[in-house]
C-alpha cells in the first residue's frame, strides 16, 4: 500500500487547476446508460472511483475509455441488467446504477451496497420512492431484483433530501410516461450537472438544484457530450491547504456560487479570498482565528465532505472552534490521527471541539476519502515529518494529490 512522506512547514504558493468533480461525473456516468448512444465526456476526472465505474459500465456490456480527460461510453451494446457483487461491494454509489438500468433495461440485479467507512449507508430513502413509481423490488439475501415495467410516473416526497436517492428516480424517470415531481429533493449542483446532461440526451427535467424537480418522460434518448463541473470539495481542500501553510495560492476553474459556505468559515476565520471569472486568489493569515461553530448540512448549508479537510485547517486556528457532524454517522475517524501530530480535540458524538495550536508530523493513517485529504493538509501545516499510510483511499476523489501539491512547492512523496 503506497504512502506518503511529507516534510511539513512549508509554505506554498503558485497556481492550480480544479479537476473535473468526482460526484458528478459517477451519476452521468450511469446516465450515460440511458443514452444507448456515443456519449462524451469532457475534464473527465482520472480517479479510481471512475476507473471502477467503467469497470461497471464494461460489465453490462457498454464500451467506455477514458484518455486523458476524455471519457467516451457507448451504451448501444449494453447486454445485461446485473452488477456482480464485487463490483457492487467496492464502490457504494454504484447504487445510482439502479434507477440506470431499470430504466434501460427494465430490470436490474445488484447487491444492496451495505455500509462503508462513514457508517451505515442506508438506501430505505431510494427504494421506498422507486416502488412508489411501481417499482417492483425484491431484496432477498443481500441481493436487489427490480422490476421496472409496470412503472409509471407520479409525487414522490423524501423525508429527506438524500443525494443519491435524488439522483436515482430521476435516472429511473425519465423515460416514464406523464410528469414526475419529486419533493424535498437534494440541491446539490453534481445533481443539476447531471441533469444538464440528461437535457441534452433528450430528457426534459426542470427545477433541478431546486427542492421541487419536475420529470416530463421522454420516450426516445440520444447521446451527447458534456463537460462536467468542477470538484467543489477538492476546491475546498486546497483552500484547507492554503490555511494550514499560511499560503497564498491561486485556484482555476472554480464556481463561486458552489463554495458560499466555505469562503464564508474562512473569511471568518481571516482569509482573504477574492474571485476573478472562474478562478479564485485565497491569501491565508499568519494566525487564522477559530470560528465558533460550523454544523455540516445538506447543500447549500456546509459540506459534510469538506468537515475534515476543514477540521485540520481549525486544528492550527487560535482559540476553540466546534464542529457538528450532522450527515454522516462516522465522520470523525481522523481525531485519533490528529491526536498523534498533537491536535487537542474533543469528540462527543456529532460534537468535535478543537482548540487550535501547532501540530507535529508523527505516523498516521487514512481510513476515508476525505479524511485521507484531511490529514495530507494537516502534514503540510505541521512541523517535522509526517507518514501518512493508506493513500488508496485519497486516489478515491483526487487526481494525483501528491504531484498538485507538489505543483504548489510542497515537500511530499508518493512511496
Ligand atoms: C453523496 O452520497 C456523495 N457521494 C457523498 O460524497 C456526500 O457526502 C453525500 O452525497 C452528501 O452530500 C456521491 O455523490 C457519489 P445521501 P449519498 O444519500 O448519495 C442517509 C465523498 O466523499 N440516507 O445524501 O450516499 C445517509 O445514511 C462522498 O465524495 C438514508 O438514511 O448521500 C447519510 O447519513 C462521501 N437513507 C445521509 O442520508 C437513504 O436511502 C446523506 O446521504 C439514503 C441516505
Amino acid at each position: 500500500m503506497d504512502r506518503y512522506i511529507i516534510n511539513g512547514g512549508r509554505k506554498l504558493g503558485g497556481r492550480l487547476r480544479v479537476h473535473g468533480a468526482k460526484n458528478a461525473v459517477l451519476p452521468i456516468m450511469a446516465a450515460a446508460v440511458l443514452s444507448g448512444d456515443r456519449c462524451s465526456l469532457y475534464d473527465c476526472p482520472d480517479l479510481s472511483d471512475v476507473h471502477h465505474t467503467i469497470k461497471i459500465l464494461r460489465t453490462l456490456g457498454c464500451s467506455a475509455e477514458l484518455n486523458g480527460d476524455i471519457l467516451e461510453i457507448n451504451s448501444d451494446s449494453i447486454n445485461s441488467w446485473e452488477i456482480p457483487e464485487d463490483l457492487m461491494r467496492e464502490m457504494r454509489s454504484s447504487i445510482i446504477f439502479l434507477g440506470a438500468i431499470a430504466g434501460k433495461m427494465g430490470r436490474v440485479r445488484l447487491c444492496a451496497p451495505g455500509g462503508c467507512e462513514l457508517g451505515n449507508r442506508p438506501i430505505d430513502l431510494h427504494l421506498k420512492a422507486l416502488r412508489q413509481l411501481g417499482m417492483e423490488i425484491r431484496e432477498e439475501n443481500g441481493f436487489i431484483e427490480a422490476i421496472a415495467d409496470k412503472m409509471h410516473s407520479g409525487d414522490v416526497h423524501l423525508s429527506f433530501p438524500s443525494v443519491g436517492a435524488t439522483e436515482n428516480i430521476i435516472l429511473a424517470a425519465v423515460g416514464l410516461k406523464g410528469e414526475t415531481t419529486i419533493s424535498n429533493a437534494a440541491r446539490e449542483p453534481e445533481i443539476t450537472d447531471m441533469c444538464d446532461f440528461l437535457n441534452k440526451m433528450g430528457a426534459d427535467i426542470e427545477g433541478a438544484g431546486s427542492e421541487n424537480i419536475r420529470i416530463n418522460g421522454v420516450a426516445h434518448l440520444h447521446g451527447a457530450n458534456h463537460k462536467i463541473m468542477p470538484d467543489r470539495i477538492v476546491a475546498a481542500t486546497f483552500m484547507c491547504a492554503a490555511m494550514t501553510t499560511k499560503s497564498e495560492i491561486e485556484l482555476l476553474n472554480v464556481r463561486s456560487s458552489h463554495l458560499g459556505a466555505i469562503v464564508s468559515a474562512f473569511r471568518d476565520s481571516g482569509a482573504k479570498i477574492e474571485f476573478f471569472k472562474d478562478n479564485m486568489y485565497i491569501r491565508a493569515p499568519e494566525k487564522a482565528r477559530s470560528i465558533d461553530m460550523i454544523k455540516t448540512q445538506v447543500y447549500p448549508g456546509f459540506p459534510t465532505d469538506a468537515q475534515s479537510p476543514v477540521m485540520a485547517a481549525l486544528c492550527f486556528a487560535e482559540g476553540t472552534s466546534v464542529i457538528v457532524e450532522n450527515i454522516f454517522d462516522s465522520r470523525y475517524k481522523i481525531i485519533p490521527e490528529l491526536r498523534k501530530m498533537g491536535a487537542d480535540i474533543l469528540q462527543d458524538g456529532r460534537v468535535a471541539v478543537i482548540k487550535g495550536h501547532d501540530l507535529c508530523g508523527a505516523h498516521i493513517k487514512a481510513m476515508d476519502l476525505r479524511g485521507g485529504a484531511a490529514l495530507t493538509v494537516a502534514a503540510l501545516g505541521a512541523s517535522g515529518q509526517t507518514v501518512l499510510n493508506g493513500v488508496h483511499y485519497i486516489d478515491r476523489g483526487y487526481v494525483s494529490l501528491e504531484k498538485q501539491l507538489k505543483s504548489l512547492g510542497a515537500d511530499i512523496e508518493r512511496i
